[in-house]
């Protein structure tokens, strides 16, 4: 498996994949081409392939990088290869990339019946914060914080 940066010429990939995944945040086109604006807000955007090739895209994760807390706002894994590691893959190489930025945590919200995203986020030690009630809609649910403090330069295993 091999984990890059996105460019926009992924993102049709990472819109079809997006589409399969009812849990998963849900942008327009015009949104996740706004991300590689050159004045665009500080994000990353990951693929994960399971080639060095640029293709097939199987995988995708985006987090906002503001300087002190990341957040991940997106992860979605092709339902075909789900439960093999890439989902736990693409967020380690984030939070070793705000880890050697500087970053002081990471933080993210879910669907409180996600459990498969939840278990991933738990695994590899996010700690639950807060709920946040009805936060969701189309269906109603609430949404659960979770946290990772970082170490400065931390490697995550
Ligand atoms: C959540 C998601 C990204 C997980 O990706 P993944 O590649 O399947 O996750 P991993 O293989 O790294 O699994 C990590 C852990 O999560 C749990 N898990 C994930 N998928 C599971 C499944 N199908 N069955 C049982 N446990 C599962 C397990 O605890 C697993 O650890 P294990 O391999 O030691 O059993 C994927 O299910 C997905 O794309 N879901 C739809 C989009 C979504 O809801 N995204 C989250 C939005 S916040």
């Amino acid at each position: 498996m091999h984990i890059r940066p996105a460019t926009v010429a992924d993102v049709p990939c990472i819109r079809q994949l997006e589409e399969q995944a009812s849990t998963a945040a849900h942008w327009t086109q015009e949104q996740y081409d706004s991300f590689f604006w050159p004045d665009a807000p500080a994000r990353v955007v990951l693929v994960a392939t399971d080639t060095p090739s640029q293709r097939p895209v199987l995988g995708f994760l985006v987090a906002r990088c503001p300087p002190d807390e990341w957040e991940i706002e997106n992860v979605v894994v092709e339902v075909a290869v789900r439960h093999q590691g890439l989902g736990s893959a693409l967020v380690r190489e984030l939070l070793n990339q705000a880890g050697m930025a500087g970053a002081a945590a990471v933080i993210l919200e879910v669907r409180e019946s996600n459990a498969f995203a939840r278990q991933l986020y738990e695994k590899i030690g996010f700690v639950q914060e807060y709920r946040r009630k009805d936060y969701y809609s189309g269906p109603f649910e609430h949404a659960i914080v979770y946290r990772l403090s970082l170490q400065k330069c931390d490697k995550i295993p």
